[in-house]
């Protein structure tokens, strides 16, 4: 078959391999990484890919060839972790935690989460896409191709579908494709202060059978901490979810280990999120129902913790891992993807390729893309970030600076130098 593109003699291609399932353990420390590599794009898919010269029976009269010496290609990065559509930002919190404020008492004092929630039901739809929008060309301009973005600033219906309508236009009209979470059980609304079951009750009894109904969310997650939801509460919330059709996600063992683990192992969630305080118990747990770690260093540097989720523990004990920003205005306000990448061997000691099959292949399983994205199979997605980097080790190494040079989605080249074309 006949190329319409082919992209060339790039130093390395980083090929993700897919076995059909996350990669966990030892199965994280393989790729295929092909040097003087070409990319052939057909009808904006994967057509072939390869080492030196591209075989002739590629090229036809229409075909366009560029050549990438100097240049390195990984597919478009994947962030499966992010609170994308808020009102507001908690700059006004900074100097609090720079004194040591605890990121909880924030919260326990009306502000954090609760401040977002504030202003985000003060947004219009418009002011809401526009925010998002803004956040997502920078994701965009950084190598993100696909993302989650969950709900959870509103905690009253009304807000609640004005995220996730934002997020169901966006994914209409932004080059960036969108999954969508339900997460109204982001915190307990003030209205509900000391009465977390009766807003649970409301979530179950009248919002997700809608958000199911009218299609709104993939994903339900629930935030399972210290002075937020309970593990039983998690439970319950998540059971009903999982019976209305959703996939499932926990925020876990973040702050502190309450047993949002066992949920997500006994309820097959996809991903449990966080993990910082996890346990060994917990990693056994989830290593064993095949539960992704759903890991975002971002947030513990943001949250100034010395505490980094156990990610080489994780690995070396069989989990799946994949690495995401977490972005939001609280304890992650952040775009930059490569950075999450660099933080993953930095502050976990994760090597380049582990980083990269997370933010790739297991990225794309942690959305339940994996048909379409996450790796360079014949037929997937040409979804590829392209960045001015010898090697992929050097990705890694030279941190905090976008080295995104070009971005693919869907075979069409969207970034160009720093521009969205
Ligand atoms: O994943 N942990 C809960 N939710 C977010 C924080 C959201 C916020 O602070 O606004 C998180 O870190
Ligand atoms: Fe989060």
């Amino acid at each position: 078959m006949i190329a319409d593109a082919i992209l060339t003699h790039f130093n390395q291609v980083f090929c993700p391999i897919d076995l059909g399932h996350p990669l966990s353990g030892q199965e994280m420390k393989k790729a295929s990484i092909i040097e003087d590599a070409y990319i052939a794009i057909k009808d904006g898919k994967i057509l072939a890919i390869g080492k030196g010269q591209p075989e002739q029976h590629l090229i036809g009269k229409n075909t366009s060839i560029q050549s990438y010496e100097g240049k390195i290609a990984t597919p478009g990065l994947i962030d499966c972790h992010t609170h994308l559509v808020y009102g507001g930002s908690r700059e006004h919190e900074f100097a609090q935690k720079l004194n040591g404020v605890p990121y909880l008492d924030i919260l326990a004092q009306g502000g954090g989460i609760l401040s977002t929630v504030t202003s985000t039901r003060k947004a219009s739809f418009e002011e809401l896409y526009n925010k998002s929008k803004r956040l997502l060309d920078y994701m965009l301009l950084h190598g993100v191709t696909s993302l989650e973005a969950k709900s959870g600033y509103g905690l009253e219906w009304e807000t609640e579908k004005r995220q996730l309508e934002v997020v169901k236009a966006l994914n209409k009209q932004h080059q960036i494709d969108l999954v969508s979470t339900f997460m109204a059980a982001h915190a307990i609304p003030k209205e509900y202060k000391n009465r977390s079951n009766d807003y649970l009750k409301l979530i179950v009894e009248t919002m997700l059978p809608i958000v199911k109904a009218d299609n709104l969310a993939e994903f339900c997650d629930i935030f399972c901490e210290k002075g937020v939801f309970t593990a039983e509460e998690s439970a319950y919330l998540l059971s009903k979810a999982k019976a209305l059709g959703f996939q499932l996600r926990i925020h876990a063992d973040e702050i502190a280990a309450i047993g949002g683990v066992d949920v997500a192992a006994d309820l097959n969630a996809t991903s449990a999120e966080h993990l910082m305080m996890i346990t060994d118990a917990g990693i056994e747990k989830l290593a064993k129902a095949n539960v992704i770690g759903n890991l975002l260093p971002a947030t513990t540097f943001s949250l100034m913790e010395d505490t980094y989720a156990p990610a080489r523990k994780m690995i070396d004990k069989g989990m799946a891992i994949t690495l995401s920003t977490d972005s939001n205005p609280g304890s992650c306000p952040t775009a930059n993807m490569q950075f999450i990448m660099q933080l993953g061997c930095f502050m976990m000691r994760l090597t380049p390729i582990e980083v990269l099959n997370a933010v790739t292949i297991n990225a794309a399983y942690a959305i339940r893309r994996h048909e379409k994205v996450g790796s360079f199979e014949k037929g997937k997605t040409a979804d590829i970030a392209i960045f001015d980097a010898p090697n992929i080790d050097y990705l890694c190494y030279f941190f905090a600076t976008n080295l995104i040079y070009q971005v693919y989605k869907n075979g069409r080249c969207v970034v160009q130098h720093g521009h969205i074309l």
